[in-house]
């Protein structure tokens, strides 16, 4: 038999089946209520329906093969390499506060301001970045990251602080912030760490030089004097956030 006529040599059926079992243990990926929930759409990937639709397989429950793999203990500086979608405007916003010689507490909230945003979610992404950041970081500086998203809508002029004109562009003129973000500036005026968080909004400028070189490189020893790097690796700890960290490492997982 001519083996290069026949369709299926050897090597070939062998490939097919290695290419079946491929197949076969690919996970069926699901997307969390919240991910339909930003779609518009209250409805969520059920069991059954997905077996049905994907009949002999399994739900994936570990790393998603279409995002860029991690190591087994992944550190803060993984997660900005392989996880968040834009650091551009955190490595300025900690860069000007580098080169205005600003303490290595403040240069570490403006790296970390808005990781939420980058990483995880945009609504109140302030409440969300501090909770993913406070078991690892000076409390000061996981309450400023919570309050400047408040602080943001407040000028101070003390500072230099004005009311950015990139939110009349992003909200309108007319827009008004809600009734918890107001009492949330009014605490944190009062609070004895306001100037911290005021500094993130000085800092926090979107019209910085996009020309600029910045690199994670330089803020790598900040993040080690500055962040606990858990050993076990950032979200396979026992902290109470260890579950955020956890979900943007595998977001897809089925439970
Ligand atoms: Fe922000
Ligand atoms: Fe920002």
């Amino acid at each position: 038999m001519n083996e290069h006529a026949h369709p299926h040599s050897m090597s070939e059926r062998a490939d097919e089946l290695e290419e079946k079992k491929m197949h076969e243990m690919e996970r069926i990926i699901t997307k969390s209520t919240i991910a339909h929930l930003m779609d518009g759409a209250v409805k969520m990937d059920t069991a059954p329906e997905m077996k049905a639709r994907h009949p002999g397989r399994y739900f994936l429950m570990g790393d998603d093969p279409r995002l860029p793999p991690m190591p087994e203990r992944p550190t803060l500086v993984d997660y900005f390499r392989r996880r968040f979608a834009s650091t551009a405007h955190l490595l300025q916003s900690a860069t000007h506060a580098l080169k205005g010689g600003q303490p290595e507490k403040v240069v570490l909230a403006c790296l970390l301001h808005d990781i939420a945003i980058v990483s995880f979610i945009r609504c109140d992404h302030g409440y969300w970045g501090a909770q993913m950041i406070e078991p690892y970081v000076d409390e000061e500086v996981a309450w400023a990251v919570k309050t400047h998203q408040a602080l943001r809508f407040f000028p101070d002029e003390s500072v230099g602080y004005g009311y950015p004109d990139l939110y009349k562009e992003l909200f309108g003129s007319d827009y008004q912030p809600e009734p918890y973000i107001v009492e949330e500036y009014k605490r944190a005026r009062a609070h004895k760490w306001y100037m911290t968080s005021r500094l993130i909004c000085v800092n926090d400028i979107y019209s910085f030089d996009p020309t600029a070189k910045v690199n994670l490189d330089d803020f790598v020893d900040i993040i080690g004097r500055n962040f606990k790097q858990p050993k076990e690796g950032l979200g396979l700890d026992n902290s109470p956030s260890a579950h955020m960290w956890r979900t943007i490492l595998w977001p897809t997982r089925f439970l």
